[in-house]
C-alpha cells in the first residue's frame, strides 16, 4: 500500500456506517473583524472575507467557522447579540452573507456560524422589554431577575440612595471578573431586581427554565439552517441552565472564573435536552447540520455532550490549553481516549482560538516557540478525528503584547486576562500603509487593534513564496491528511493511545501501523522503526527526530 495515494473509500459494513464529513474535517476559524477589511475602515468585514475566500480554499480545509457578526453593541466583540438573525452593518449586509455562502459552497467550503444561547446583549429588544415591564412581569421571566433585599439600616451603610441593598442575590462571580449581578434599575426604590450576567453587565443570561427561551432559539436555528448554513458552534454550551433556586456557589472564594469552577452554573443535567432537540432539528435538514460545542469541561464530562443524539463535536479543551509538556500531553490524550471509548465520538482537536494565547508564545516564544508550534500543529493534524485551526495559526503568528491604551477586551477591563493579543488583524502583505494588506482599500483607517512593527515579516504573501514557511507546511499537511484519510490505515477513526518514551519522545499510537511522534526533550531521539510520511522540519538524520520536531510515521 502506498502511504500517500488514496486506495478508495473504506468498505461499508453493517457495523461500520460510512464516515460523515465532519468526522475527519479540518475547520478554519475566522474572526471576521481581524481577517480582512474590505472597506478600509480598519475593521474586518464580509467584503474582505469574500475577497479572501480563495486563500482559505487553497489551504485545503473543509470549512469555516465564523465568530459572531450579528448586530451587537460590540461590548464583547459580537458575543453580545441584539438580533440573532441579522447582520451588523459594521460587517456588511445580509445580501453579502448570502453571496459568501454561495461562493464558499462553490469552493467546497462549508460555513459554520456562532450561536450564543447563554446570553444576549443588554440592548436586545427582549431584555429592554423586560427592564421596562418591571419586577414580577412575564418579560422578566426570560432572564434571571431576582429581587435584592431592601437595606434596612438607618444610614444606608452598604446600600444605595434608593434604599435597595448593595448585596446581590448570590455570590456568583463573572467569568470576566467581578460579581455576576447588576441592578436592573439602579436609581429605583421600587425596582430592587438584579439580573444575572456570567460575563459582562452588557450580556444578560437567558433563563432556559422558561420554555419560551428554547422556542426562541429553535427559531434562530431554523433561520440559519433554512439559509443553508452547514452548522453552528455553540458558545458556552455547558452553562445554559443554572441550579434551581440559584444557590450560592461553594467555590467562589477568591476564584475569578465563576463558570468552570461553579457547580451551580456549569454542566447542569437539563442542558442535554436542549442538544437532543437541536440535533433532531439539525437532522431534519439534508445534508444534516453540524453542532460543535464550546464545552469547557474535563474530558469525561465534555464527552457526554457528544453522545449519539446530542452534538456531533465538542472542542477538547484539555488539549487546547496544553503547554510543552510530554507527560501532560500523554495524560490528556489518554483521558480523551477513555472518554471517547465511553461515548463514541472522537475528540475535536484544537490548539488555538480567539480566546487563547497563541501557541508560538505559549510554547516558549521566538524561534523555539515557532518550531514547537509547527510541531504541535503537525501532531494535531495527524490525530484521529476533526480539528480546528484558528486564523493566523497557519502563519505561526505569535501573541501580540497590545499596548495598554489600545486594549479592547472586556475581560481585561473587568480585571481578567487580555485576549486581544491573539486577535490582531492578519498580515497579508508587507505594505504597512495598507495595514499590512489587512485593508483592501485605502488609504485605510488604523486597524481596530494595532499591528506591531515588523508584522509584515509574517505576511501571507511572503510565506506563499517560501517553501519552508509555516503556511507551506500547513498546506502540505492538510493535503497529505486529505489523501491519507481515504486510506485504510489513516482513515480509521479509532482513537489512539499515548505514551512518553525515553528522551521525552511523545507517541500517539493510532493503529498498529501508524503513529504520531513529537520530540519534546532537549536531545535528538531515535524513532521506532518506520517511514516518516511527514515531519514539521526535515529530520536531521534518518530514523531520528531532533528536539521540537514532530512526525507522522508508518511502521516498517
Ligand atoms: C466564549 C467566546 O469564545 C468568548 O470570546 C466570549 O467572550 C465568551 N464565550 C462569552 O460569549
Amino acid at each position: 500500500m502506498s502511504p500517500v495515494s488514496p486506495v478508495g473509500p473504506v468498505e461499508e459494513t453493517a457495523l461500520a456506517p460510512a464516515p460523515e464529513w465532519w468526522q475527519s474535517a479540518v475547520i478554519y476559524e475566522v474572526y471576521p473583524r481581524s481577517f480582512a477589511d474590505g472597506d478600509g475602515d480598519g475593521v474586518g468585514d464580509l467584503a474582505g472575507l469574500i475577497a479572501r475566500l480563495p486563500y482559505i480554499a487553497a489551504l485545503g480545509v473543509d470549512g469555516i467557522w465564523m465568530t459572531p457578526f450579528q448586530p451587537s453593541p460590540q461590548v464583547d466583540q459580537g458575543y453580545d447579540v441584539t438580533d440573532y438573525c441579522g447582520m451588523d452593518p459594521l460587517f456588511g449586509t445580509m445580501e453579502q452573507f448570502d453571496t459568501l455562502l454561495e461562493l464558499a459552497h462553490a469552493l467546497g467550503l462549508r460555513i459554520l456560524l456562532d450561536v450564543v444561547p447563554n446570553h444576549c446583549s443588554s440592548e436586545h429588544p427582549l431584555f429592554q422589554a423586560a427592564l421596562a415591564a418591571g419586577p414580577g412581569s412575564p418579560e422578566r421571566e426570560m432572564f434571571h431577575f431576582v429581587p435584592g433585599p431592601l437595606d434596612m439600616s438607618d444610614d444606608g451603610g452598604g446600600g444605595s440612595a434608593s434604599g435597595a441593598s448593595d448585596v446581590p442575590p448570590n455570590n456568583w462571580q463573572s467569568v470576566f471578573g467581578g460579581r455576576a449581578w447588576s441592578r436592573a434599575n439602579p436609581g429605583s426604590a421600587t425596582d430592587t431586581d438584579w439580573y444575572l450576567h456570567l460575563f459582562s453587565a452588557g450580556q444578560p443570561d437567558w433563563n432556559w427554565r422558561n420554555p419560551a427561551v428554547g422556542e426562541y432559539f429553535d427559531g434562530v436555528l431554523r433561520f440559519w439552517f433554512d439559509k443553508g448554513v452547514d452548522g453552528l458552534r455553540i458558545d458556552v454550551a455547558h452553562a445554559l441552565f443554572k441550579a434551581d433556586g440559584l444557590p450560592d456557589s461553594p467555590s467562589t472564594g477568591g476564584v475569578v472564573d465563576g463558570l468552570r469552577s461553579n457547580p451551580q452554573v456549569s454542566d447542569q443535567e437539563d442542558v442535554h435536552e436542549v442538544y437532543r432537540r437541536w440535533r433532531a432539528l439539525a437532522e431534519k435538514y439534508e445534508p444534516h447540520r453540524l453542532l460543535v460545542g464550546e464545552v469547557n469541561l474535563e474530558p469525561a464530562r465534555a464527552a457526554r455532550y457528544t453522545r449519539a443524539d446530542e452534538m456531533q463535536q465538542a472542542f477538547a479543551f484539555a488539549f487546547v490549553k496544553l503547554g510543552w509538556d510530554p507527560e501532560a500531553w500523554a495524560a490528556v490524550g489518554n483521558e480523551l481516549e477513555a472518554a471517547r471509548q465511553l461515548h463514541g465520538a472522537s475528540p475535536t482537536w484544537a490548539l488555538e482560538n480567539h480566546d487563547i494565547v497563541r501557541t508560538v508564545t505559549r510554547f516558549g516564544g521566538g524561534e523555539l516557540g515557532s518550531l514547537r508550534a509547527r510541531a504541535a500543529l503537525v501532531a494535531m493534524l495527524g490525530l484521529p478525528g476533526p480539528a480546528y485551526l484558528y486564523q493566523g495559526q497557519e502563519l505561526g503568528l505569535p501573541e501580540v503584547d497590545v499596548p495598554l491604551e489600545s486594549r479592547m477586551d472586556p475581560m481585561w477591563a473587568r480585571g481578567g486576562v487580555c485576549r486581544d493579543g491573539a486577535r490582531v488583524p492578519l498580515p497579508w502583505t508587507e505594505d504597512a500603509a495598507q495595514n499590512f494588506g489587512f485593508s483592501l482599500t485605502g488609504p485605510p483607517a488604523d486597524p481596530w487593534l494595532p499591528q506591531p512593527a515588523g508584522w509584515g515579516a509574517n505576511a501571507i504573501e511572503r510565506q506563499q513564496q517560501d517553501p519552508d514557511s509555516s503556511l507551506a507546511l500547513v498546506t502540505k499537511a492538510l493535503e497529505m491528511r486529505r489523501l491519507l484519510w481515504n486510506d485504510e490505515v489513516f482513515g480509521r477513526n479509532d482513537g489512539g493511545t499515548w505514551r512518553v518514551e525515553a528522551g521525552n519522545l511523545l507517541i500517539c499510537e493510532r493503529s498498529p501501523e501508524f503513529f504520531v511522534a513529537v520530540a519534546m526533550g532537549s536531545e535528538s531521539v531515535r524513532l521506532p522503526a518506520g517511514s516518516v510520511l511527514l515531519s514539521a522540519a526535515p529530520p536531521a538524520e534518518d530514523g531520528w527526530l531532533q528536539p521540537n520536531n514532530a512526525a507522522w510515521v508508518l511502521r516498517a
